[in-house]
């Protein structure tokens, strides 16, 4: 149970070239013809052509060769089809259909970025100068692919293929187990599974440095597109992120985030914090803590959720 790292992603849309352009011109590095990179990641996002969006593969991070063995045996005692091949472990999600890949590695690291100087009352960092995101209005470039999120009916089907299978940590569960914040790495959440008309990609969500970084590469966005803006910013209940959503070309909502709550103690997490009654008197924990109370309605369903139902049709998916 020692999955450490969500690698990279690969991305199935319609428009590829345009969804690549689209990165570069905000932040990310093309590091192979098809590959979005960061400065420390050089392979966080492959894009390739399909006839509707949808998350093409997920690629893991796990400790030892003895992980990859047993997520196998575990895959395969519930019926799944897996291979093995040297240190990469290769099995399809049963539900949402997509790859999944898991190779055995290290953490990648991600160089600290550059704090900015902030003043508070009784405490000045910053003097006789502008702040730096006044003085730098050029968006910080994105770090990585922090998680995705993913709705689908099946989500006990779901939640049971990660958790009991791969190996994801649960972080926090909401509407009595119909939404589950899950983690391979200390993340509040790497992955998010909730309930959807079909099975599809909600959001992949791009982490920056901090609130500025979130605003002023939110902004950036809405500057091409004024209609790009889904919903943000605000600060999130679960996980605690700032977020900005926003959607790209192909029309996949992403998200721009920073400050995430950090887990490495499931013990005092579960002790101190998963036990807060989330679903409470006035029901589950909010969106935010600040900024939009709810999200819209094309938030949990977009625009083209009819056409990726009916790709999924050709596709021999449900
Ligand atoms: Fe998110």
């Amino acid at each position: 149970m020692t999955l450490n790292a969500l690698l990279d992603i690969e991305l199935a849309v319609p428009n590829p070239a345009e969804l690549m352009e689209f990165w570069e011109r905000h932040g990310m590095q093309r590091t192979a013809s098809n590959v979005l990179g960061t400065v420390d990641r050089p392979t966080q996002m492959t894009l390739r052509e399909a006839p509707y969006r949808h998350l093409a593969s997920m690629h893991l991070g796990c400790s030892e060769e003895k992980d990859l063995s047993d997520i196998a045996g575990r895959l395969r005692e519930a019926g799944l089809e897996v291979t093995v091949a040297g240190t990469t472990l290769t099995c399809v999600d049963p539900v949402f259909g997509h790859r999944v890949v898991i190779d055995v590695t290290d953490p990648h690291p991600l160089t600290p970025g550059q704090a900015r100087p902030f003043n508070a009352p009784g405490q000045r960092t910053r003097v006789d100068t502008r702040a730096d995101a006044v003085l730098h209005t050029d968006p910080r470039p994105p770090r990585r692919i922090g998680h995705v999120v993913l709705g689908t009916p099946h989500t006990a089907k779901a939640v049971d293929f990660y958790v009991n299978l791969l190996g994801y940590r649960v972080s926090d569960s909401i509407l009595n187990g119909l939404a589950t914040f899950m983690r391979v790495e200390s993340d509040h959440h790497n992955l998010m599974i909730q309930p959807g008309p079909t099975s599809y990609l909600n959001h992949y969500a791009v982490e920056v440095d901090d609130i500025d970084a979130v605003g002023l590469a939110g902004r950036a966005v809405v500057s091409e597109r004024d209609d790009a803006s889904v919903v943000g910013v605000g600060r999130h209940n679960l996980g605690a992120n700032v977020f900005w959503y926003l959607r790209d070309p192909s029309g996949n909502m992403f998200e721009f985030f920073s400050d995430m709550d950090q887990i490495l103690d499931d013990e005092v997490w579960a002790r101190d914090f998963c036990k807060m009654d989330w679903e409470g008197a006035d029901g589950p924990a909010g969106f935010s803590v600040w900024g939009p109370k709810d999200p819209p309605g094309v938030f949990f369903n977009p625009p083209d959720i009819t056409a990726i139902a009916a790709g999924r049709v050709a596709d021999g998916l449900d």
